[in-house]
């Protein structure tokens, strides 16, 4: 059987970002609390010309840029924070990147999970014709409101993979193991722009859903826990990706100590811990970085739990394919990551207190990202689009 997998992956973030030392200080708490106790450093912050769109669209830009379009028939776009109760945010990716009309785009939603459905509907596709490929981008700006707990726990971020057949990068292996139970640790309703989240609760429904994934995953005839070289985890914030490591190492009869799981994550952990939450797109950050950061990793077999607050998770597997250092761009990652400018925590207030217009007025936005693309205006209750 043909293998199918991720072909190439490339990510975006912010032009801004709020150190978690400036908040404590602040907010007038112990900076530990953040750097320790959550394991988070910095989150990225988006310009008033930045959304899911113009992050999606410069994330997915290299990819084209190298592969072009022949193939691609399908671009699946995974976000929790839609622009739009109907249009889907992959048909204003797919005109950002001068995509060919017979592609066909759409909008997949479940809580931070469903880049790990598209990705999945990607293979399915694939198995049916091994000439398609797929676009599939995690895109997500987390924003909670002001001064509760959910605060440090925000970022932005886009990761954007080409799924396809004889990947470069990572050959997807074994069955997934899959779990869903209707409860609300965290929601959104139409109407509010930051969620309704009791954050307490929703660590233990990661855990829950974690581990149901995982026995799904091992009663479904996938790998023994010793057969993985590393993990990737979805990561609220770094800290909750080692209490899942330790939870699922704990059932396999292996006892790590906190610390202990948290050394095992610190590569996975790199991105997320300086850019935050960004919903859909933090297992797959900790994927990127252990790619990027590992050298050691061809031939060998990665662990990815994904959960979506709600709840679903998947526990599911990829084997790193020979070569895949030469398919990667180290550079411009840390580039994103390392370029955001720190923003005092009053403008970090002011960006957070903006809305979009919502009576159809119009409203020209400051130019202020770095990146490919930016939102430009709203006008008439559109978002207007342009390359920079
Ligand atoms: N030094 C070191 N560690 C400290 C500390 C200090 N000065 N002060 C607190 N901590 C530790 C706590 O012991 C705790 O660690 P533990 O979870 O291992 O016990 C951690 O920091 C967080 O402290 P806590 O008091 O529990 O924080 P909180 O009540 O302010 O909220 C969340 C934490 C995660 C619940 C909150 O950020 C949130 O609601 N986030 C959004 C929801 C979310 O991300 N859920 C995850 C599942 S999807």
């Amino acid at each position: 059987m043909t293998s199918i997998g991720i072909h190439d992956i490339a990510m975006a973030t912010t032009r801004y970002r709020l150190d978690h030392a400036a908040l404590a200080e602040a907010q007038g708490i112990d900076p530990e609390k953040y750097r320790v106790g959550i394991g988070q450093d910095s989150m990225s912050i988006a310009a008033p010309d930045e959304d899911i769109v113009t992050l999606a669209a410069s994330a997915a830009l290299p990819i084209i840029e190298r592969h072009g379009t022949e193939g691609l028939r399908t671009v699946l776009v995974a976000t929790e924070t839609g622009i739009d109760q109907s249009k889907a945010a992959a048909v204003y990716v797919h005109e950002l990147l001068g995509l060919p009309s017979a592609v066909r785009s759409v909008e997949l939603k479940q809580a931070c999970y469903s880049a790990t459905a598209g990705l999945q509907m990607a293979a399915g596709l694939i198995a049916r014709d091994p000439r398609q490929r797929v676009l599939v981008i995690a895109t997500d700006v987390a924003k909670y409101d002001l001064d509760s707990s959910g605060e440090p726990t925000q970022g932005a971020a886009a990761v954007a993979m080409l799924v396809s057949a004889d990947p470069a990068i990572l050959e997807l292996e074994g069955p997934s193991g899959v779990f869903t139970d209707d409860l609300m640790d965290f929601w959104r309703p139409n109407y509010r722009v930051t969620p309704i989240v009791d954050g307490k609760s929703s660590i233990r429904a990661y855990l829950r859903a974690a581990e149901g994934a995982w026995r799904d995953y091992r009663e479904q005839g996938g790998e023994p826990w010793s057969a993985f070289a590393a993990h990737a985890y979805h990561s609220p914030f770094t800290k909750m990706a080692a209490k899942a490591h330790k939870h699922l190492a704990g059932l396999e009869g292996v006892a790590l100590t906190p610390a202990e799981a948290e050394q095992s994550l610190e590569v996975a952990n790199r991105y997320n811990r300086r850019i935050g939450n960004s919903y859909t797109a933090p297992v797959y950050l900790a994927l990127l970085a252990l790619l990027e950061q590992r050298d050691d990793l061809a031939g060998e077999l990665i662990g990815l739990l994904s959960y979506g607050s709600g709840s679903v998770a998947e526990f599911f597997a990829g084997r790193v394919v020979e070569g895949y250092r030469e398919h990667l761009r180290p550079e411009r990652t840390a580039a994103w990551i390392d370029d955001r400018e720190a923003l005092t925590v009053e403008r970090y207030r002011e960006l957070h207190a903006l809305r979009a217009p919502e009576d159809g007025g119009d409203r020209e936005l400051p130019a202020e990202t770095a990146a490919p693309f930016r939102l430009e205006a709203y006008r008439s209750h559109q978002r207007v689009y342009a390359a920079r």
